[in-house]
C-alpha cells in the first residue's frame, strides 16, 4: 500500500512549499555531477519526479535532456517541468536501453515492490548506468532538522526502507553499491520562513503523526523561530548510488 496519496492537497502544498531555494543546493549540485553523466545528448530518467523541480535544475545545470515519469495526476498538474509523463517505477512506459542514468529524489519509500523497480530500471538503462537515490533512509535521520521539532516523526522513518534493503532489493537486477555520502542542503533561507512555509502535508513523516504530536512540534519549531528567526535551515539527506 502507498504511504501516502499525492492527491489535489498534498500536490498543492508540495508545489507551494517543498521546492528548494535553488541556491541552497551546489552540494547536490557537484555530488550528481560526480556520478551522473552530463552533457547535451545525454538522457537522464527522474523518476518519481513529483512537481519537477529537480527535472527543471539537471536540465539548467547540466545541459541533459531529463525524462521526468510521475504517477500523479495532481502532481503533474502541478509540474513546473514541461512534457512530465505519466507511469509508475514498476510498469515503466519507457523503450528498453534507451536512458544513461536515473534520479530517485524522496520516493524509494513510497515503493512497495523495490525488486520490480530495479528490474524495470535495469530495463531502461543502457549498461554501467547509474541510478542515484536521494533519501532519508531508515536509522540514518539524524541529518534532518525537522525531527529536532518534531522527534516522534523518527517513528515514521522505521517504515522507510534502509540502506542495506535497498541494496539487496537492487542486487538480482545486477546493481551495486559504489557510494553512499550524506549531502548538505539549505532547507529554508531561515527558521521564521521555515515556519511560514510549512504545510503539513507535504512531509511524509509529518502527514503520518497524530494531531497530539504534530500540535506539540509545530510548538517546539514556533518557539525556536522566535528565539533565532534568521538562522539558516541546513539538513542532510543521503545519496545512495548503485551501478
Ligand atoms: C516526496 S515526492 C518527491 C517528488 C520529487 N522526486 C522531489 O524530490 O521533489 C514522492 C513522489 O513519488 C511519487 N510516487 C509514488 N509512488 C510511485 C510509484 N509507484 N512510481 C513512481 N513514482 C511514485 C509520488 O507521486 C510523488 O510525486
Amino acid at each position: 500500500m502507498a504511504m501516502m496519496a499525492y492527491d489535489a492537497v498534498s500536490a498543492a502544498a508540495f508545489a507551494a512549499t517543498r521546492h528548494l531555494p535553488v541556491e541552497g543546493l551546489a552540494s547536490w549540485r557537484a555530488a550528481v555531477a560526480r556520478h551522473l553523466p552530463v552533457g547535451p545528448g545525454v538522457r537522464v530518467l527522474d523518476l518519481g519526479a513529483g512537481t519537477g523541480a529537480w527535472a527543471t535544475a539537471f536540465r539548467s545545470w547540466y545541459d541533459v535532456d531529463v525524462v521526468a515519469v510521475e504517477p500523479s495526476a495532481a502532481m503533474r498538474a502541478h509540474s513546473a517541468y514541461p512534457g512530465m509523463v505519466a507511469g509508475r517505477a514498476e510498469a515503466l512506459p519507457l523503450a528498453a536501453a534507451d536512458l544513461d542514468g536515473a534520479w530517485l529524489s524522496t520516493v524509494v519509500h513510497h515503493l512497495p515492490d523495490l525488486p520490480a523497480v530495479a528490474a524495470e530500471l535495469r530495463r531502461v538503462l543502457r549498461p554501467g548506468a547509474p541510478v542515484l537515490v536521494r533519501s532519508v533512509f531508515a536509522g540514518r535521520g539524524g541529518g534532518v532538522t525537522l525531527f529536532r521539532w518534531f522527534p516522534e516523526a523518527l517513528r515514521v522513518l522505521d517504515c522507510y526502507p534502509s540502506v542495506a534493503e535497498v541494496c539487496a532489493a537492487f542486487e538480482p537486477a545486477g546493481f551495486a553499491p559504489v557510494a553512499l555520502t550524506p549531502v548538505p542542503q539549505v532547507s529554508a533561507r531561515s527558521l521564521k520562513a521555515a515556519v511560514d512555509g510549512l504545510r503539513r502535508a507535504a512531509h511524509t513523516p509529518l502527514a503520518l503523526l497524530d494531531d497530539a504530536d504534530y500540535d506539540r512540534g509545530l510548538r517546539r519549531l514556533r518557539a525556536a523561530a522566535e528565539r533565532t528567526p534568521d538562522a539558516p535551515v541546513v539538513d542532510a539527506m543521503d545519496l545512495l548510488v548503485l551501478r
